[in-house]
């Protein structure tokens, strides 16, 4: 290929509004690759570790020009084309403002990538992905995301920091809500169906967006639930829970990678070359870029491990983290690490290759505008598909926790019906803690779900649950004591004939920096929740919250109970449906709700100990005071339906694929969606295997009356394990297969396996 000086090319370029690197690299017949390499050879090495450095949104883009402080060396940074990617920049006139600056006032114009955290819709808000995840419903799920993209690049955005595949099994860690529960192999199909949704078939495309699979690794594994806390956990647990994905991410080909805050054997995430280069770009093969967490680059000064800012931009660069979001390292010390030959220019040329491949792709040099059509903007925010889309999947994605007597459904003709708890009349709480690029206060409420419907209902508040109106950024404040509205609510439970209560955590109690010490329901609502129960034992209690919650008083006593998370945009209307029958109820816990905190981190694929059972009274492993169980286990939900599990058929005449088969009977008198789960064991191999692993499931819709069989395969892939040296092995020995309508509740067989 050959180019012209680059002095005429800018001219032309600027005359035209296009950007110089547009002028050369929009030919379609030569490969990626080696454009790449053509655009690398003539970057200075500032211009190079431009594109390693991600800024925040500094500043009002349409206001005046910053003049001073980090505002105004961000800016001139950017004037200078050392800025290649930037986060939570709103709206197409503002991305357009600084894609303008990087295009026409810098040496190269290589445009940005806008980054944001988009992570269960951007405007029209899906449930908390703790929520979706409960669908178990791939297709509904790659729809939210990619709904989510078609929003997100309408507003400009490129880039998202999702989907978050941590593994946890600590519900007091506030981000439990951002992820898909405990489980790794559920965990890996929700990653890849989210990555699929938001990246689509094609990334040329203007409504697909990159993802960013985070947080690589080990961040929900934070001790004692606190948000970036420490993190210890051995090698088994790293390979069989943590990693497998993030490696499925990489196989369904996630562009990016986000590293994390915390330690992984005492090295932080940042600059930990096990992870990122001989696992992620090396044995895994992954070819997007990593990037690193907010200031995570910074952090290490803190976590003892790098000396200085310095420091910390050689431990990260050299450990294979690409761009660093917002700790500044890069900018100002990689050119004198360089240069004093502490970080070697063939890492930063690895580095801006893997950034720019993914901006290529992206078809950001043919138009660096191709997110910036403000008619796009107007026509497809808040679209009425997103919105249908959005109640879908929130009805799919509330859980029947316990339905004594059939109290739900009720009748469409329910006279008398009270509703009561602050919960049921907040706007906001149900949009979930991660909404920054939508509007307060616009979900449907579930009184306006309710009325929406026609229900026949009064309402009592009975008792604030925050004291101070709060944001994202702010400590959410819990009324402890304010009881003067209790008298009110009893009052009008007294009279009524059954009683809805909406109780649990405000939007902002989970999410990020949300940890909490008590799984209870916060502030006075569980003495309303008595109080009223002395008057009227005909309670719903709709539960409304981030996380598992330790409601054991709740389910010894109230009658039917419905898990509503946050549900986003829609979530009203979806609870108003359900509490009414026109939605029947079919999603399915993916984290285990513990009877009390003292159980966490309660998980169901847990070992077997060498004293699992009572064989003396004391001298087993088992609290004094508490059980071992869950109060409802991984893969618990109810229906209106009922199903009926029976032969359990185990087909082993072909080794390489094992056929499970099972009958499931629908015994109501109404149609219903059963998720069937599949778990294996086996009972001994050369590292000690959970009780059970999920291996396979199946959504399958069952009318009134009917049987159907369901079909599910074991192969290799699943049957395998990672030793403690990282490799995959299959081993012979006996399997125990468990199908079954949850964890806990399942037929069983077993097979050999040579
Ligand atoms: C979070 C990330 C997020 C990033 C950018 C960090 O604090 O841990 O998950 O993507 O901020 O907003």
């Amino acid at each position: 290929m050959k180019f012209q000086p680059y002095n005429r090319l800018r001219v032309l370029a600027v005359c035209f509004g296009i950007c110089f690197s547009q002028i050369i690299f929009s030919q379609t017949n030569i490969s990626i690759d080696t454009k790449v390499n053509t655009l690398l050879s003539k970057m200075t090495l500032e211009e190079k570790i431009g594109q390693m450095n991600q800024y925040n949104g500094f500043w009002e883009v349409t206001g005046p020009t910053p003049k001073e402080g980090n505002a105004k060396e961000k800016y001139d940074h950017l004037k200078k084309g050392m800025v290649g990617a930037v986060l939570n920049v709103k709206g197409v006139e503002n991305v357009r403002k600084l894609q303008e600056i990087v295009v026409n006032e810098t040496r190269l114009g290589i445009p940005l990538l806008f980054g944001f955290d988009v992570i269960h819709g951007h405007k029209t808000l899906f449930p908390i992905p703790l929520a979706s995840a409960c669908s178990w419903d791939l297709d509904a799920i790659e729809k939210s995301a990619h709904i989510a993209a078609i929003e997100a690049s309408a507003v400009g955005i490129n880039w998202t920091f999702a989907p978050m595949v941590d593994i946890t099994r600590d519900a007091r860690w506030g981000r439990v809500m951002e992820g898909a529960g405990e489980d790794p192999y559920l965990g890996s199909k929700i990653g890849a169906a989210q990555i699929r949704g938001f990246q689509g078939t094609d990334l040329a495309s203007n409504s697909s967006i990159i993802a960013c699979v985070k947080h690589f690794a080990g961040y929900g594994f934070a001790e004692s639930g606190r948000d970036y806390n420490t993190v210890d956990v051995g090698t088994s647990t790293l390979y069989n829970i943590i990693l497998p994905p993030f490696k499925a991410a990489v196989e369904s080909d996630v562009k990016t990678v986000m590293n994390s805050f915390n330690v992984l054997n005492g090295i932080p995430a940042t600059s930990n070359k096990f992870l990122q280069r001989d696992i992620l770009k090396g044995k895994w093969d992954f070819r997007g870029f990593v990037v690193s967490d907010w200031g995570s680059g910074y952090e290490m000064i803190d976590h003892g491990y790098a000396k200085d800012l310095k420091h910390a931009a050689e431990l990260a660069a050299n450990a294979g983290s690409d761009m660093d979001m917002e700790s500044y390292s890069y900018v100002r010390h990689l050119k004198q690490l360089v240069d004093e030959g502490k970080v070697d220019i063939k890492v930063i040329d690895e580095a801006v290759r893997r950034i720019l491949r993914i901006k290529f792709e992206l078809g950001l040099f043919d138009n660096p505008y191709k997110y910036c059509d403000a008619k796009r903007e107007k026509e497809l925010i808040y679209h009425a598909d997103n919105i249908a889309a959005s109640l879908d999947m929130a009805k799919k994605s509330i859980v029947l926790l316990k339905n004594e007597n059939n109290l739900l459904p009720l009748a469409k003709t329910q006279k008398n019906i009270a509703v009561i708890g602050a919960l049921a009349n907040d706007k906001n709480s149900p949009l979930g803690s991660w909404r920054i690029g939508s509007d307060d206060n616009t979900a449907i409420s579930v009184l306006e779900g309710l009325k929406n419907i026609g229900a026949n209902i009064t309402y009592a508040k009975g008792a604030d649950l925050i004291t101070t109106p709060t944001s994202f950024s702010e400590e959410v404040k819990i009324n402890e004591t304010d009881k003067s509205e209790f008298a009110a609510a009893i009052k009008l439970a007294k009279k009524s004939n059954v009683v809805i209560m909406v109780l649990g955590e405000h939007g902002f109690q989970s999410g990020e920096g949300r940890s909490r010490s008590k799984l209870d329901l916060p502030g006075v609502q569980q003495q309303l929740l008595e109080a009223i129960y002395k008057v009227n034992k005909n309670i719903i209690l709709v539960l409304m919250n981030g996380r598992p919650l330790a409601i054991t008083w709740a389910n010894e006593h109230i009658p039917a109970i419905v898990e509503a998370w946050q549900l986003g945009s829609q979530t009203g209307n979806a609870i108003a449906s359900t509490l009414f029958g026109d939605n029947n109820p079919s999603a399915k816990i993916t984290m285990s709700f513990p009877r009390s905190v003292g159980q966490v981190p309660i998980y169901y694929n847990h070992y077997n100990t060498g004293r699992p059972g009572p064989k003396s009274e004391v001298f087993w492993s088992h609290y004094g005071d508490e059980s071992n169980k869950p109060l409802y286990p991984f893969g618990y939900g109810l229906s209106y339906s009922k199903f009926e599990y029976s032969n359990l058929k185990i087909d082993d005449s072909n080794p390489k694929k094992i056929k499970i088969t099972v009958a499931i009977k629908n015994t109501s008198a109404v149609a219903g969606e059963e998720i069937a789960q599949l778990y294996i064991h086996q009972k001994t191999a050369s590292v000690v295997r959970p009780v059970k692993e999920l291996k396979g499931f199946s959504k399958i819709k069952i009318g009134a009356g009917e049987t159907k069989e369901v079909v599910l395969y074991l192969t290799d892939k699943e049957l395998g394990f990672y030793s403690n040296n990282g490799d995959f092995i299959v081993e012979a020995g006996t399997f125990d297969v468990m199908v079954g309508t949850s964890s806990e509740d399942v037929l069983s067989g077993s097979f050999y396996k040579n």
